[in-house]
């Protein structure tokens, strides 16, 4: 399922503008429920940089990785504001100190890998660039619904091809990862995205947005769209 950076970039050039032109919802979720306009925020897989850019305007600097060169290049020429910057480079060994970065997060990066070991690897380097909190934000496996519609366009577009977690499965990696390497933190395993609720608050703009951001939490878990993983070091 994971795909090489040239292969990841042949494919995600068409689908970098449309990414960018979306609505940052993650961006909007995380300046709902975290306190960050003065923090320094990571931004691992970034792809298209919607959300890190939204967030630029309100927090004190964000750095996109990716380790892709067409999508770093597609990114990094888009005239970025001052406190955003692009990186090259590989999420298992990022080029930052420990503790570098006040908040990370991903969206939609994980889901590429099939190997849970990989995926350790990747928290534990996460982790240790980090701060204060880590994010993994995954697509949620007991979402019927929009597990049928991937694979339904998983047929057209490889794309789709990507893995769905169930909540308790990373939150098990997550007691691992911590565990194993004596790290002291608080995890929970949170609630984002609705695509159903988001369809019917469209009509209703920003002020549809911002209830969204509240609603995700009650939801059951059938029709939330992403599991994320919360990693609090104490
Ligand atoms: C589905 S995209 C993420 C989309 C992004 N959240 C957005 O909103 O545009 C996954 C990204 O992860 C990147 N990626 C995959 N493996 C990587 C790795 N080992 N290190 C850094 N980036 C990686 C890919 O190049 C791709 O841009």
């Amino acid at each position: 399922m994971l795909k090489s950076p040239d292969e990841w970039d042949s494919q995600w050039e068409t689908w970098f503008h449309r990414y960018s032109q979306g609505n940052p919802r993650l961006g909007k979720w995380l300046l709902s429920n975290y306190s960050i306009t003065n923090e320094n925020i990571l931004e691992i897989g970034a792809g298209s940089g919607r959300e890190s850019r939204f967030l630029s305007q309100k927090v004190k600097s964000v750095t996109c990785v990716d380790f892709a060169p067409h999508a770093v290049r597609l990114l990094a020429n888009s005239s970025l504001p001052g406190n955003m910057h692009v990186l090259m480079a590989d999420a298992a060994n990022l080029p930052f100190p420990d503790k570098y970065f006040d908040l990370t997060f991903h969206k939609g990066f994980w889901i590429l890998f099939d190997s849970n070991a990989k995926l350790e690897i990747l928290l534990h380097e996460q982790l240790r660039v980090t701060r204060h909190i880590s994010l993994a934000i995954v697509q949620n496996g007991l979402n019927n619904r929009q597990v049928r519609e991937a694979g339904t366009k998983a047929q057209k577009d490889p794309l789709f091809r990507f893995r769905f977690f169930i909540p308790s499965e990373i939150n098990s990696l997550a007691c691992k990862i911590v565990t194993e390497h004596g790290i002291r933190a608080h995890i929970q395993i949170l609630k984002y995205g609705a695509p159903s609720l988001s369809r019917f608050l469209l009509p209703l703009g920003a002020l549809g947005d911002r209830f969204a951001v509240k609603i995700y939490k009650f939801l059951p878990w059938k029709f939330v769209e992403c599991a994320v993983l919360q990693i609090v070091k104490v």
